[in-house]
């Protein structure tokens, strides 16, 4: 049974010094998943973390390790992740021209199934591929960093993805990264945001526990309230 608000508190809101310390915070708070953000400073202008420290994670936590591909020509890397213990890898819908081989090699691996796109690009472009993922992450930010301000255009992505699953019976699952806290998660579980990536508004509280406690049953009472 698919929980109807899971929270994937993003490791890259964490202190590096101390990430088994944090991914057990998050255990505690009842966390689903743990967001790994892999960039690699030329998809994006920033440069976080790799293979190593998903090895790391592994040993660190039984969570699912949700990992995101921000980096150039990720078909490379699938391999290496996989075997570091990834349970999903989230690759983007943006400069991949085998968009389709990416994902099944993705598969191949026996992975969990992720495609993202960023706010400039339309649901649309994923048309011949939804029937393929196991998640689609709406990115609510320009990829890169975290602690940016959420962009209310991507409330209407989630929506028309929800529509698209309800008339097509696909099974991929509405994933929302980027300016998720506790004043943007009421209206991202209504309009079908399902797993909840957040960062600054878990990693940076004083208490982490009790922020992915909060942040869920705010969304779980969104839920309850949806006219
Ligand atoms: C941004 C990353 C996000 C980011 C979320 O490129 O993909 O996962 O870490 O951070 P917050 O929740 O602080 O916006
Ligand atoms: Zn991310």
């Amino acid at each position: 049974m698919k929980p109807p608000i899971a929270i994937a508190p993003s490791i890259l809101a964490a202190d590096f010094a101390a990430l088994g310390a944090a991914v057990r915070t998050i255990e505690q708070g009842g966390a689903e998943l743990v967001h790994v953000d892999v960039m690699d400073g030329h998809f994006v202008p920033n440069i976080s973390i790799g293979v190593p420290v998903v090895e790391s994670l592994r040993k660190a936590t039984r969570l699912p390790l949700d990992v995101h591909l921000m980096i150039e020509a990720p078909e490379r890397y699938i391999d290496a992740f996989a075997d570091a213990g990834a349970d999903s890898l989230i690759v983007h819908q943006e400069g991949n021209h085998h968009l389709q081989r990416l994902l099944a090699s993705i598969r191949h691996r026996n992975l969990g199934v992720g495609v993202a796109i960023n706010p400039a690009t339309p649901v649309g472009t994923l048309a011949e591929v939804l029937g393929e993922v196991d998640a689609v992450l709406v990115m609510s930010v320009n990829p890169g960093f975290g602690g940016q301000k959420f962009l209310p255009g991507s409330l209407g992505k989630m929506r028309r993805l929800r529509e698209l699953r309800e008339r097509e019976g696909y099974k991929y699952r509405i994933e929302v990264d980027g300016g998720v806290g506790l004043d943007t998660v009421t209206e991202i579980a209504r309009a079908g945001g399902e797993i909840l990536v957040a960062g600054t508004s878990v990693f940076h509280q004083a208490d982490p526990a009790e922020a992915v406690r909060k942040l869920r049953q705010t969304g779980v009472d969104a839920l309850a309230q949806r006219v």
